[in-house]
């Protein structure tokens, strides 16, 4: 893309150094733990060591002996006030602390206020609960078995623990497709369950001010408009209107999906600090985050995929159970439960799809979050994804040939994916070139021939990947009713400095930059004279938050929208200084002239002095405009990654020689950015690919609890990331852009699965899960006589 300013000026396509890294590099950013007021107290909660028990009696005397705890509150208490329990985001029941029993390992079982943190652990130490175990479910196939015990007995006539039914698309075109294909492939795949693991666990403070009927709360969220509406559809009946709570989301250390369900200790603080009037914090460690806060994926998918004679893909058919813990507290779109898991078909031409997904309640927290991906789309992605090498490689078709021959081919855009959705722009096969290119697929190919030959373990993955970001559509996107919009008001100043609010909310992706970009592209204002702010509900006009990429696609469209806005009333002005007709003006970034005589012009500055100084008669004063952007359509931004693996025959220690991935998030508003979200985003996909799960033994305890046995990568783990790029804007997006955020987690883990068979594939092994350890590979190398 051509650069249309300067770096004075920093619009789209400079790589600027982000406006936000002084404060954060200097540790001068503001996060929910760095907030202090006078006389606050601090909450701890008592969690749950059994998965599933009947609370007998809840003893609070010790703890209330303890110096410093004011009060122990339990689930009785917000009864009172009807509190104990509260709405998920998809419309099922949560409780904010339990009256009956307890649903999983970890659950919040009563919370301990007191003068100073470490009073609050210590009282929490000592509250005696007294619980009933009652018989535990934590396989979910076994939970929709006849005769399971039935979990949700809170709800009146409830016989099982099946939550839902959902299903897409032709169910009899894609049966006849299967009859009549060549080729089927059938492949049980799992998902497990991960955890997003940000660095900044999840916490609040929350201050109610009795004499005002004010309630400020600083928390870790994701959406901070849309849990301001939540709490006062919640706590309307105790007072709190929604123009009495202001919700602000201060610095966040990453969020990645995992800060936007509303968790009890926020509900609980903000209970606490209405019954008292004092400031309460409330912030969990790390064993509390990793535990008890949302996870994502816990699918179990049966891919089947049809092919005819020749390799033509024809159809995909997929049955899928979710596990969805004991509620439903997925953060999807109301109207998407399996959220945007039918986008499968992914990069290719399929004439026909149908799939199936059910939800069961297991005793496991609840989620079923969206992991830096957009609604499910990881799921999809790695789903299609293996089938696809696993067609070829049973065909006997190079992996890369078998996918350039069933791409979506460029001249098919705007194309109709066979499960409905209108895919905007792509190139395909040209990022998987690119990407064959830049690693020398052919030599590679070559080399493991002779590698083989000489029983060394080398494969080759690849995945093409298409996303689905910029929720949404409001005609198809709501959460709760509310319509997936997005917004930003731009306000210039006399001096021609501006400051630029948003209804989305940074965790670290730099928005504070990227939007600057944006409106320094359309009004020539340099980035660095434009505050950026997000996240105070007060002051930022309504959205609906950042996650699934959604910023980009829909707040970074308003930001251009509404400085389109700002630029057709400074045309007015310029040309009432000028003394010319409107049409008379050319414009270029920052500048008015007069078409015809270049020297006459006025600047975006002197337009903006004038507005306050000196505006035509009639005209009101100010500079400012205000756009809620509701795109026509979601932005597909797609990719191509090529790992290379070799395997230790003696450890099964999986190691990445190259990885190789090319992304096209169409117009590129900040390249280091991009390939900054991108190098982020390949490391959150190695995650789950080799290292990442929290599983649960029988009896419902939780393994993967702790760093000690979730394991993230480490600079250690991590290879040297290749990254390159193409470019297809976005048609219908106003600055051609993209999302890019996710990109990279969603389309990585299914390249490296893909590699690590490849190497295997010659042996007789079709599939492995993720998360793909040593162990696992050891297993398999020894089952085929590789290994001892
Ligand atoms: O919603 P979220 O910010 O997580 O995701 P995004 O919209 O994909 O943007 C992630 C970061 O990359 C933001 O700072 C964007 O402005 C930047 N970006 C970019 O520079 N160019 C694009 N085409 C897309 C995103």
């Amino acid at each position: 893309m051509a650069l249309r300013t300067t770096p004075e000026v920093s619009g789209m396509g400079h790589s600027m150094k982000r406006k936000e890294d002084p404060r954060f590099i200097r540790g001068k950013g503001t996060y929910v733990d760095d907030v202090v007021l006078p006389g606050m107290l601090y909450l701890d909660i008592v969690r749950s060591p059994h998965a599933h028990a009947r609370i007998v009696k809840i003893d609070s005397t010790k703890a209330l002996a303890v110096p410093g705890v004011l009060a122990v509150i339990t689930g009785q208490d917000l009864a009172k006030y009807n509190l104990h329990w509260m709405p998920t985001l998809m419309s099922d029941t949560q409780m904010v602390l339990p009256v009956e029993k307890v649903m999983y390992q970890a659950q919040e079982v009563a919370a301990v206020l007191a003068t100073s943190r470490y009073a609050a652990a210590d009282g929490a130490a000592v509250v005696e609960v007294e619980y009933d175990p009652l018989p535990v479910v934590i396989d979910p196939r076994k939970a929709l078995e006849p005769g399971a015990p039935v979990l949700r007995t809170d709800k009146k006539d409830k016989k099982d623990n099946h939550i839902w039914h959902w299903e897409w698309g032709d169910r009899a075109a894609t049966d006849r497709a299967f009859t009549e294909a060549a080729v089927t492939i059938k492949e049980d795949i799992y998902l497990p369950r991960i955890h997003v693991a940000s660095i900044e666990t999840c916490g609040c403070v929350a201050s109610f001010d009795k004499i005002n009927g004010q309630l400020t709360v600083w928390m870790t969220t994701q959406a901070p408009h849309a849990i301001r509406t939540v709490f006062a559809l919640v706590a309307g009946h105790v007072g709190l209107a929604e123009d009495r709570i202001r919700i602000i989301s201060p610095d966040i250390g990453g969020g990645f999906g995992g800060k936007v369900p509303v968790y009890p200790g926020y509900v609980i603080a903000v209970a606490a600090s209405v019954l008292t009037g004092k400031p309460v914090k409330w912030i969990e460690d790390r064993m509390e985050n990793l535990q008890a806060d949302s996870f994502a994926r816990d699918y179990h998918i049966t891919a089947e995929l049809a092919a005819s004679k020749d390799g033509t893909l024809t159809a995909l058919r997929i049955k899928t159970l979710a596990d969805h813990g004991y509620t439903d507290a997925a953060a999807n779109p109301s109207k998407f439960p399996a959220g945007l898991f039918h986008v499968c078909t992914g990069s290719y031409d399929l004439k026909a799809a149908h799939v199936e997904v059910d939800g069961a309640y297991t005793n496991k927290p609840p989620g079923g979050i969206a992991y830096r991906c957009s609604f499910r789309v990881t799921e999809a992605v790695h789903t299609i994804e293996r089938m696809v090498d696993l067609m070829a490689h049973q065909l006997k078709v190079d992996p890369a040939e078998f996918r350039m021959k069933n791409f979506v081919k460029p001249e098919q855009f705007p194309y109709k994916s066979a499960l409905g959705w209108e895919y905007d722009s792509g190139n395909y096969g040209g990022a998987l070139q690119k990407a064959m290119d830049m690693i020398d697929y052919a030599g590679l190919r070559r080399e493991q021939i002779e590698k083989r030959a000489q029983g060394q373990l080398m494969g080759i993955g690849i995945s093409s990947f298409t996303e689905i970001v910029g929720a949404g559509p409001s005609k198809h996107f709501d959460i709760l009713g509310l319509k997936m919009f997005d917004s930003c008001e731009i306000r210039v100043h006399p001096t021609g400095k501006a400051i630029a609010r948003f209804g989305t909310k940074s965790q670290g992706q730099g928005h504070e930059t990227t939007y600057a970009q944006i409106l320094a592209e359309e009004l020539g204002i340099p980035a660095k004279d434009i505050k950026v702010e997000e996240g105070d509900t007060d002051t930022a006009p309504y959205g609906l938050g950042t996650y699934a990429s959604r910023s980009t696609p829909v707040a970074g469209a308003a930001a251009a929208i509404a400085a389109r806005k700002v630029l057709t009333k400074a045309r007015k002005i310029a040309a009432h200084l000028l003394e010319v007709a409107e049409e008379d003006l050319d414009w270029e970034p920052g500048k008015f002239s007069v078409k015809g005589s270049p020297d006459k012009s006025k600047t975006i500055q002197d337009c903006a002095f004038a507005a306050y100084t000196n505006h035509p008669q009639g005209m009101e004063a100010g500079l400012e405009a205000v756009s809620y952007y509701d795109p026509p359509n979601l932005t597909y931004p797609f990719g191509s990654y090529i790992c290379v693996v070799d395997l230790d025959s003696g450890t099964g220690e999986v190691k990445i020689r190259r990885f190789v991935a090319i992304d096209d998030c169409g117009n590129i508003i900040n390249p280091m950015i991009v390939q900054g979200q991108v190098h982020g985003g390949l490391t959150m996909g190695l995650a789950p690919a080799l290292f990442e799960e929290i599983s649960y033994d029988e009896n419902g305890n939780v393994q993967g609890g702790s760093f000690i046995d979730y394991l993230l990568p480490t600079a250690v783990e991590t290879p040297k990331w290749e990254t390159g790029h193409t470019i297809t804007p976005s048609p219908h997006h106003p600055i051609g852009a993209k999302g890019i955020g996710e990109s990279a987690t969603v389309g990585a883990p299914a390249a490296i699965a893909n590699a690590v068979v490849d190497a295997l594939w010659h042996l007789g092994v079709r599939h492995i899960d993720i998360p793909i350890t040593p162990a696992k590979v050891w297993k398999l190398l020894r089952a085929h006589g590789v290994t001892e």
